[in-house]
């Protein structure tokens, strides 16, 4: 079993440079469906979760060739399947994006319904709620969600309960190939929905008002639509980690290769800890002097506070300099990292969505497990601080979202290995 090993107390600083958006390639890979022939995408980071998507492809027919270590080049001519299997995506509940690419090119699709995972249910029922005011038919049978469209796709008006991203991306992609024109209220507006609906556009598409709460789509029919090369943006995510990591450590470190204004809050609410930011087009530095000032976050849909910075942040609100409080509105469950923290000395009460976190002076190293990728790589970036050794088990949550994250530590001067030890296997 490998584990990160982490000696803390080492200053970090230097430049690192993010891959491409993870939960952009993973959409981008399935819109790829819609338009039989080879796309190109450029800038996809090299980790287990593009790996499984991968596979999803590849099981409906797909060739994937890996042209530079972070080009794919995906040929879909021959995609003739629609069923996406269990075991897929049991691995990763992203795979069912490919829903809305097989039912714009086949009609139908057949998903197996995705389990929850750590953080939360998960569950699809704004998918399914959208798609059939399009036309589609769901059936629920053996775990698997079986889709079709007897009367094929019609434009509609869905107005989005919640502003969930995965709900957001399959009606974009559904509502290309509808017959009329789709409008979707209340859709989520993360950067990595812009860069979906900017590909759908090369592609033949036309989606008009991605970013903003109501998106536009004027079905085309998915016969108009043709592969493309699209970049991946970079990845605001891992940029946010690695800002974290300087941070906690007092930095200065500089993370290059993405857009800092995807990071608008976080970097506000970095700035309100006393922590400074300098920003540049694509590229942003973070270092610390002085303590951490305790500020309350309340993770919210873009551009709220994002989640997947919540445990990241919590790391440095545990040596804060008095009591903040961190409200997780998107998941229901996504303070398990914390009760790892809690091990290397932070001081935390759970109140069902609200965490009460009063500062302690240093963590001190321990034995933790990653519970899931971001509270994983939250635990290694509270061993960049602790004294002595910090061992984080469960690594491959990390492997999921973040491309070299020892060697990228390890180029900041951190002293990080990851080691394998002997023992039950994860
Ligand atoms: C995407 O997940 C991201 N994953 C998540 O990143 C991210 O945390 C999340 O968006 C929010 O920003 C990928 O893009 C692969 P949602 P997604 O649909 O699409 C509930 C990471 O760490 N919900 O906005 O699943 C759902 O249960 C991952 O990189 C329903 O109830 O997020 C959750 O509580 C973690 N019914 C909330 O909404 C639905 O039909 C947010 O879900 C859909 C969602």
């Amino acid at each position: 079993m490998d584990v990160i090993r982490v000696v803390g107390g080492r200053p970090i600083s230097g430049e690192v440079t993010v891959e491409g958006a993870k939960n952009s390639a993973l959409k981008l890979m399935a819109a790829s469906i819609m338009a039989p022939g080879v796309t190109t995408l450029q800038n996809v980071p090299n980790i287990a979760d593009v790996h499984v998507m991968g596979k999803v492809l590849k099981r409906l027919g797909a060739k994937i060739k890996v042209a530079s270590a972070h080009e794919l080049v995906i040929d879909t001519s021959n995609v003739s399947k629609w069923e996406t299997p269990y075991d897929l995506v049991a691995q990763m509940r992203a795979s069912t994006a490919v829903l809305g690419p097989l039912i714009a090119r086949f009609g139908r699709a057949v998903v197996a319904m995705p389990g929850g995972c750590n953080i939360g249910a998960r569950k699809i029922d704004m998918h399914i709620l959208g798609l059939e005011a399009l036309g589609v038919h769901f059936e629920i049978d053996h775990g698997n969600i079986h889709a079709s469209t007897p009367d094929g796709l019609h434009g509609a008006e869905v107005a989005l309960e919640f502003a969930s991203v995965g709900a957001t991306e399959n009606l974009m992609m559904a509502s290309v190939a509808a017959d009329g024109t789709t409008v979707i209220d209340n859709a989520a507006r993360e950067p990595e929905i812009v860069d979906l609906a900017n590909m759908l556009n090369e592609m033949g598409a036309k989606v008009r008002g991605a970013g903003s709460p109501r998106i536009e789509i004027e079905g085309v029919g998915v016969d108009a639509l043709h592969p493309v090369e699209h970049r991946v943006i970079g990845d605001r995510i891992e940029a946010g980690t690695f800002l974290a990591a300087g941070a906690i450590c007092g930095g200065p470190v500089t993370v290059r290769g993405f857009d800092p204004e995807h990071l608008g809050l976080v970097l506000k609410k970095m700035e309100a800890m006393d922590i400074s930011i300098e920003r540049g087009d694509d590229w942003c530095t973070a270092r610390r002097d002085g303590p951490i000032r305790s500020v309350d976050i309340q993770t919210l849909p873009y551009p709220g506070f994002p989640t997947d910075m919540q445990a990241q942040t919590f790391s440095l609100l545990g040596l804060g300099d008095g009591t903040a409080i961190v409200t997780e509105n998107i998941f229901e469950n996504r303070f398990m990292f914390a009760s790892e923290l809690v091990r290397m000395g932070a001081q935390v009460t759970i109140e069902g969505h609200h965490a009460i976190v009063r500062g302690v002076p240093h963590y001190s190293g321990a034995e933790v497990r990653s519970t899931d990728l971001r509270g994983g790589a939250a635990l290694v970036i509270a061993g960049l601080e602790a004294d002595g050794y910090t061992t984080v088990s469960n690594i491959h949550h990390i492997d999921r979202g973040y491309e070299r994250f020892v060697e990228k530590l390890q180029g900041l001067g951190a002293d990080v290995a990851r080691v394998t030890v002997e023992g039950t296997e994860e």
